[in-house]
């Protein structure tokens, strides 16, 4: 009653005087539980910034409050259409105005925001890791795991949530009070997540979980990660081999169907596959639990493209004279730059193939964000990853820097990038001609720039051509030709010993290896 008077009598002639009144007065009502609805037909934004934080803080002047609700608006505008770049700006520019659990109307922060929009990707992860509350509650008594399980089909994102810790067993308070997860999704018949939540069920009750670095776990045995509470399946990599031997034996080399997807070549080389396989110390390693990230469908068309690229580094080492290189992939006091890593394979299998001994220091970079890029690499000091834009200015006097410090203890580094799609290969190479410390680049592009940023490129220009590999040859040859200096100013002829090349062990069509060794010191 007392916040109705005062709104009313006050609020429009002397709205600094009222506002002090107000937070005296709803502070008073919002401990009884009473938050008054003239507040909402009045003045919706004082409404809102007092009701949001349960006039908790002081009170602020019109400008703040509105600046706060337009950046909070902005911010749920962004998490339904998942766009980790523009929320991350919101963020990082507005740091003290807003965190990641502000709330806006219907007491919804970003996460639950995503989750009202079936998000199940970046975002969640970078909600996730920013510090989003797990467990908090909208005005209709939702949390955000609620909200996965009544939008996000997929389950991809309850996982997620149930991986960083929100409650799932029973919801203490709420709408769904006194009801499980499980009790939910069967409600709203999201089957996904009732899959899986049986397997979390099954898990608890299992006595098997795994213990990082216990060795190959059979292949139909399931391991619990003791790192993210995962189920996993290890130690595919033989059998997926002779599967496929199999079927080629039977049905050609080209699986049947009618569409080009289905109709896709089968690759059955198998000489990396057995190199890798036959150092049983690298194949234990990497069969250890926390590699299971990597271990995924396409796992052997991984290693073979990873160790081509090794295979190409081997030999640039030959080359520039660097001790203990010789013969197979193993190698010495280098340090390796996985330019937009992945998952890491081309890492994990440089860690595990090259003892501790050896003077080696991996370097991934990728945008990944760091909880999502698997556990080996967090717990292999050898190894070491960087959640970069790899497209940034700011990243070339980082690593320049980090080279020198490579450079110091003994290491010559080495940039490889694996399947770079687009620009990045072209950024990739530009690191290389700024460093001068690292002396040599191996790069597997992958598919052309856009056509927007063809127009980047005045020296490339894509060919009309029947064979859809005319294309991306080409850009091979212009980053080859981009290495050598051909449309540098800056890069004196002669300094670098650039190759070409396709390595028909990578089970893609998309095989080739550009190689360039910085000539003399
Ligand atoms: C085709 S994958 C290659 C992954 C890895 N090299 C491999 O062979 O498995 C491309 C990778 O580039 C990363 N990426 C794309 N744009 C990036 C950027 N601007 N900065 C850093 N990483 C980027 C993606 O996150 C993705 O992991």
């Amino acid at each position: 009653m007392r916040a109705n008077r005062v709104v009313q009598d006050e609020l429009d002639i002397n709205r600094g005087e009222a506002l002090r009144q107000l937070h005296d007065a709803v502070q008073v009502c919002a401990r009884q539980q009473n938050v008054p609805s003239v507040l909402k037909k009045k003045s919706s934004w004082i409404a809102y910034c007092f009701v949001r934080e349960g006039c908790a803080r002081d009170a602020r002047t019109d400008s703040e409050c509105q600046h706060e609700l337009r950046l909070t608006c902005s911010l749920t505008t962004s998490a339904p259409v998942g766009d980790v770049t523009a929320c991350a700006e919101i963020f990082d520019k507005n740091k003290g105005i807003i965190h990641v659990n502000s709330t806006r109307r219907g007491r919804n922060t970003a996460l639950h925001t995503a989750m009202l929009h079936s998000q199940e990707g970046p975002l969640v992860d970078y909600l996730i890791d920013k510090g989003a509350s797990l467990d908090a509650e909208n005005n209709k008594g939702c949390s955000p795991i609620v909200l996965a399980i009544m939008n996000c089909r997929g389950g991809k994102a309850v996982a997620k949530l149930i991986n960083a810790g929100a409650n799932y067993k029973e919801f203490k308070t709420g709408k769904y009070r006194g009801m499980s997860a499980m009790d939910v999704a069967v409600e709203y018949k999201n089957d996904s997540v009732v899959q899986l939540l049986k397997r979390l069920g099954d898990e608890e009750n299992d006595t098997c979980v795994a213990t990082v670095s216990d060795g190959p776990v059979n292949m139909k045995e399931r391991a619990t990660c003791p790192i993210c509470k995962m189920t996993v399946k290890m130690s595919r990599i033989e059998s997926d081999q002779l599967h496929i031997e199999r079927r080629v034996k039977s049905n050609g080399d080209f699986s049947q169907g009618s569409t080009k997807r289905h109709k896709q070549k089968k690759y059955i080389a198998r000489k990396y596959m057995d190199e890798l396989l036959a150092n049983k110390e690298a194949y234990r390693i990497l069969c250890g639990i926390e590699y299971h990230h990597v271990e995924n469908m396409r796992i052997r068309k991984e290693i073979s493209e990873s160790m081509g690229v090794l295979h190409a580094v081997a030999n640039a080492c030959g080359k520039l004279g660097i001790a203990g290189s010789e013969g197979g992939i193993s190698l010495r006091n280098v340090f390796i730059v996985d330019l937009c890593s992945g998952k890491g394979m081309t890492t994990a299998i440089c860690g595990a193939m090259n003892e501790d001994g050896s003077n080696n220091k991996f370097l991934a970079i990728d945008k990944m964000l760091p909880h999502t890029v698997p556990h080996f690499i967090h717990s292999n000091s050898k190894l070491e990853y960087l959640c970069r834009d790899v497209m940034s200015e700011e990243l070339c006097a980082e690593l320049e820097g980090r080279v020198k410090e490579q450079v110091a203890m003994g290491r010559v580094p080495i940039l490889i990038g694996m399947h770079l799609c687009g620009l990045l290969s072209d950024q990739a190479i530009n690191f290389f001609e700024r460093i001068e410390e690292i002396k040599a680049i191996v790069l597997s592009p992958c598919c052309l720039p856009t056509k927007r940023d063809q127009t980047k490129l005045p020296y490339f220009q894509k060919e009309k051509a029947d064979d859809p590999l005319h294309n991306y040859f080409l850009w091979a040859r212009y980053l080859k030709g981009r290495i050598e200096g051909r449309f540098s100013e800056t890069v004196r002829s002669g300094k670098m010993d650039v190759s070409l090349y396709t390595d028909s062990e990578m089970h893609t069509e998309k095989n080739a290896l550009i190689v360039g060794l910085r000539n003399g010191p």
